[in-house]
């Protein structure tokens, strides 16, 4: 009697546990690598926000920021792994998976971001989601962060001569090394998450980033002067594993492909605001000075930055690069 009570038991608590592993949610990861008040950061949250509600008790959403789970080393790797779901480079960081995608580090290639995102929806920018699908990566949409500015830890930064000879952290991409060769300065590539203390101990002397993301990290703290270079732009591609997203039942995948497309109208819209508010910021917070440049100082920099699109053009093409400009008018 006792054996047969106890094999009862076992048979209820082993239905139990099945049952609750049948209605436990998908477990999905999203990892990045910025500050979560920053146009990214926006992004993710939003997106397990509107999947959780979507696909109530299918899913579970968990966002890591700030490298919590990979920084820049591992995050691609990591998605082919199948150890994240999600993660969103910037469009800096795809030079190992397709030379296409470095059409958006071509220096002065955009006005502003205005034009980056009629690029983006044009057929020409909506190809470059399918451009990785044969290296088992997806691509689910772009997301803006802004344009870049040039700080450095002089106090004279108006010209491109201002920065020959000085050090800069540059994000891994063959495109910017060549950017920051052709202003006689010396690029070193590195991972996102070291970069404040780089500058803080004058490992480099500058770096080049969004306002949000100077912001969030710091860096204004670290370095004397901001130079408005806006001289190119840092976006991302939402990204996941090919496979892993087409082998998900129908309505899983629908449900985050709505979260996505929702989530990429709210980080979009919020973008620039992001930007403008932490330009301000940094401006009150009186650290670093922000350098306003004239036309003439702009075209200098245009004019030195210019050997990197001869250099690239056979790699990302020529087509690409006419679409992209077409897009400023
Ligand atoms: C970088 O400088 O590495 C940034 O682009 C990081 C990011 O994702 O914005």
């Amino acid at each position: 009697m006792k054996f047969i009570g106890a094999i009862l038991a076992g048979a209820v608590a082993l239905s139990i546990s099945a049952s609750a592993l049948a209605q436990a949610p998908m477990v999905i990861k999203f990892s990045h690598v910025v500050a979560e008040a920053t146009p990214k950061g926006q992004g993710a949250l939003k997106f397990k926000e509107v999947a959780e509600k979507l696909l109530p008790g299918k899913v579970q959403v968990q966002v890591f920021p700030s490298s919590q789970l990979f920084g820049d080393a591992k995050e691609m790797e990591a998605v082919l792994l199948g150890d994240v779901q999600f993660i969103a480079p910037s469009l800096s960081k795809f030079d190992r998976y397709t030379k296409k995608i470095q059409l958006f580090d071509l220096p002065f290639l955009f006005d502003d971001i205005a034009a980056v995102d009629r690029f983006q929806q044009s057929a020409a920018g909506k190809s470059l989601l399918d451009s990785m699908t044969g290296k088992g990566i997806k691509g689910l949409g772009y997301w803006h962060n802004g344009m870049k500015q040039l700080s450095t830890n002089k106090d004279k930064l108006t010209r491109p001569e201002d920065v020959k000879g000085l050090k800069f952290r540059i994000q891994a991409s063959d495109v910017l090394e060549a950017q920051f060769r052709a202003l006689g300065a010396n690029p070193q590539k590195m991972a996102f998450a070291e970069v404040y203390q780089a500058l803080q101990t004058g490992v480099v002397d500058g770096q080049e980033n969004t306002w949000s993301n100077i912001y969030s990290q710091k860096f204004h703290e670290v370095q004397k002067t901001i130079a408005q270079t806006n001289h190119g732009v840092i976006d991302y591609m939402v990204i996941t594993n090919a496979k892993w997203w087409d082998g998900l039942p129908a309505d899983i995948r629908a449900g985050l492909q709505k979260a996505m497309d929702e989530a990429t109208a709210h980080s979009n819209q919020l973008a620039e605001e992001l930007n403008q508010r932490d330009r301000k910021r940094i401006e009150e917070a009186g650290k670093a000075k922000i350098q306003p440049l004239s036309k003439d100082d702009v075209a200098a920099w245009r004019k030195a930055m210019e050997p990197v699109w001869k250099k690239f053009e056979a790699d990302i093409g020529n087509d690409l690069i006419q679409a992209a400009l077409k897009s400023n008018q």
